[in-house]
């Protein structure tokens, strides 16, 4: 059963709860928030203080993605702010495993992004600390932007590492996810999918969340 991550950062700010209430309605349990620094990526989004309000606003599972050099300093106060989740980019981080320790002792799930052209073989010495695995399937920065098929054999080589390993681990993709490519990734280990402008930037957000989520469901089905 794959997992539909709406990510805010293509939601109207001005009607943020009410957006959320709306993916609530539709089904959602997660709800992806893009954290950016202006550094490791040429964007600014979310501080801690966001988080705390929007974990006001909804019960949803909050999936925090943390597009920031070196983060240590601030997770501590991601996770007082209510992250459920907290996932760092393996190419933003000079001491990684003690950066997953740190998610880890804060009480958070631990997640690690790797960026398109970042080789799945770099998760081999950590795969053993993490929830969740994000293979990024678009430049990360910006919502809106092509998906980039050249990730979906990484994705299966992902798909292959995490069977090998004795417990479940989250394969999530962010970018670029709509009714199009929601079953190509699929087909290939993908259960946690994050959608920004497929469901926030469409006329009727609740049906638009509707629609992916069967379309995932349907090809979920068809995973050996
Ligand atoms: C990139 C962001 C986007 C966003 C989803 O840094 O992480 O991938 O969440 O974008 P779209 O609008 O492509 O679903
Ligand atoms: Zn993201």
């Amino acid at each position: 059963m794959a997992i539909i991550a709406p990510s805010i950062l293509a939601a109207d700010f001005a009607n943020l709860k009410h957006q959320l209430s709306l993916i609530e309605q539709a089904g959602a349990k997660w709800v992806h928030i893009d954290v950016m620094d202006g550094h490791f990526v040429p964007n600014i989004t979310f501080g801690p203080a966001i988080i705390a309000a929007v974990r006001k606003m909804t019960k949803l599972f909050l999936d925090v993605h943390l597009m920031v050099h070196e983060p240590d300093f601030i997770i501590p106060k991601y996770r007082e702010a209510g992250a459920d989740l907290i996932t760092v980019h393996v190419e933003a981080i000079a001491h990684l495993y003690r950066t997953l320790q740190l998610i880890k002792h804060v009480g958070a799930r631990v997640g690690v992004s790797l960026n398109p052209a970042t080789s799945a073989h770099c998760l081999e010495p950590i795969i053993s600390e993490v929830d969740l695995i994000l293979a990024m399937t678009v430049n990360p920065g910006f919502g809106g932007q092509e998906f980039i098929p050249a990730i979906v054999p990484k994705l299966a080589q992902i798909d292959n590492m995490i069977r090998a390993q004795d417990r479940a681990i989250y394969l999530e993709v962010d970018g670029g996810i709509d009714s199009q490519t929601a079953p190509v990734v699929i087909r290939s280990g993908a259960n946690v999918l994050v959608a920004g402008t497929a469901i926030f930037k469409q006329d009727d957000i609740v049906a638009a969340f509707e629609q992916l989520n069967n379309c995932c469901q349907s090809d979920s089905e068809n995973r050996i």
